[in-house]
């Protein structure tokens, strides 16, 4: 099928690409040309395993082709998602501004049947909206009066693909959700995803917006839930790692997204926990509940602080390194990346700050000053005071704790995503701490 994809960043691209792979022809488009011109020679402006090689892969086979017009792009698809950023504004509301100026945009250069696809993450109702736009720009040789002589539809497809593993998520999905009004819309959406054989939940666009809602809150409840745990743990000198596996074992909870840490982050959680506490708000609906995940969400990161200044006692002049800086492993991605706020409490207490981190120094760069960055895990080690464990990279599994000893000012590790916690680094001179795990 024809399909056009607006909007290229983490979400549309990741959908072009691989919609390109399961051998529809596929446009992606994008306002920032250099981010454009970047993909038209094959360089992927973000780092995500597997992508840069279907990404070429499917240039060379011409199945998939770059634009910065809405125009010129979408004019000859079918299908077109909206891939568009909805960031939140100050009340924690969706900014829907970029989403009416697609929906307005398609609308303007129609000339047969669209089906217009939301893809971004919205708020309820959105769909509507959507539609009401479309109809309100097709231009006039397409109307007689109030009736519109081009037909097209609205649908919601949410994703659920995570950073870095967003290429397996997509070609995997545990449900592909549509959202649709119309049989034609169905069917076509159908036919979008006939090649990964999915699981399909059909319903109406309300409930598709709601399910993607619903589950990346219902995500990030998980965390929290398990984060509060780690505070009780700590005071009661019980194992965090031991109440998960516990709880986990039981099919009905699952051990998945019951890691405690040090507060969850990222383009998604942060944001759709704000919007669906003020979508339910303006609905009518108070959702106490998610104002406590959020809650506990910020109490964890400054648990994780004042672990830290407790254990180091005077933080001023001391050097601090941070073995990881994104949100995760495997992303460059540094939006709401809990770091940046631990990098800017600590050295607002005088504290001088390394960082190391395989692919989010870059990013990392344009949010703070200040920090010395350093080329692996050992030149980070060399004259710190203590490390923190930020991102549980996979290079971070196995590192040689003997020569981090010997390098450091002090053997001091703050592990803040338990990694180490069967590593028994305390027998070969460290101070271990953890996170809601018993002293050792
Ligand atoms: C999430 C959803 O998983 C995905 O379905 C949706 O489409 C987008 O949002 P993502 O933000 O890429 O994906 O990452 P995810 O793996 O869900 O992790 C989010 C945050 O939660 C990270 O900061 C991670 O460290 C944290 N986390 C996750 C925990 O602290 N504990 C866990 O047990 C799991």
């Amino acid at each position: 099928m024809e399909i056009a994809i607006v909007g290229s960043g983490y979400v549309g691209l990741v959908t072009g690409v691989c919609l390109a792979e399961i051998g529809h022809d596929v446009t992606c488009i994008d306002v920032d040309k250099t981010k454009i011109n970047k993909l038209k020679k094959g360089l992927v402006p973000i780092y995500e395993p597997g992508l840069d090689k279907l990404l070429v892969k499917n240039i060379n086979n011409k199945r998939l082709k770059f634009s910065y017009s809405i125009k010129d792009g979408a004019q000859k698809a079918t299908a077109i998602f909206i891939a568009v950023g909805t960031p939140s504004k100050k009340n924690g509301d969706a900014d829907l501004t970029y989403v009416e100026n697609v929906a307005r945009e398609i609308a303007e250069s129609m000339t047969d049947y669209k089906l217009v696809i939301e893809k971004s993450t919205v708020p309820a109702e959105t769909g509507k909206k959507v539609a009401q736009t479309i109809r309100k720009y097709i231009p006039k040789k397409y109307r007689q009066g109030n009736k519109l002589l081009l037909d097209f539809d609205v649908a919601s497809n949410p994703e659920f693909l995570r950073e870095g593993s967003a290429v397996e998520d997509f070609m995997n999905p545990d449900r592909v959700v549509i959202g649709v009004e119309s049989k034609r819309a169905e069917k076509l959406l159908r036919e979008i995803y006939k090649p990964l054989k999915p699981k399909m939940v059909v319903t109406n666009i309300n409930s598709a917006e709601l399910i993607k809602h619903a589950s990346n809150s219902f995500l990030a409840t998980k965390i929290s839930f398990i984060n509060a745990i780690s505070q009780i743990c700590t005071i009661l000198e019980a194992d965090v790692l031991k109440v998960a596996e516990g709880m986990g074992y039981d099919r009905r909870i699952g051990r998945q997204f019951l890691n405690a840490g040090i507060g969850y982050g990222g383009s998604c959680f942060p944001k759709d926990v704000d919007a669906f506490i003020r979508l339910s708000e303006k609905s009518g609906y108070k959702f106490h509940l998610l104002e406590q995940v959020r809650e506990i969400n910020e109490q964890q990161k400054d648990a994780f602080l004042k672990l830290i200044e407790d254990k180091m006692w005077i933080v001023k002049n001391k050097t601090i390194g941070l073995l990881g800086l994104a949100f995760k492993p495997n992303t460059d991605d540094m939006r709401n990346a809990p770091s940046i706020d631990l990098i800017r409490a600590l050295q607002k207490e005088g504290a001088q700050i390394k960082a190391y981190d395989p692919e989010a120094v870059e990013n990392t760069r344009k949010m703070v000053e200040g920090v010395t960055f350093s080329k692996d895990p050992y030149a980070l080690a060399k004259g710190c005071d203590c490390l923190l464990l930020v991102t549980e990279w996979e290079e971070f599994h196995d590192l040689n704790f003997e020569k981090i000893r010997d390098l450091m000012n002090h053997p001091v590790i703050f592990d803040g995503r338990n990694l180490y916690h069967d590593k028994k680094l305390d027998k070969i001179g460290f101070e271990y701490y953890g996170i809601g795990r018993p002293a050792v």
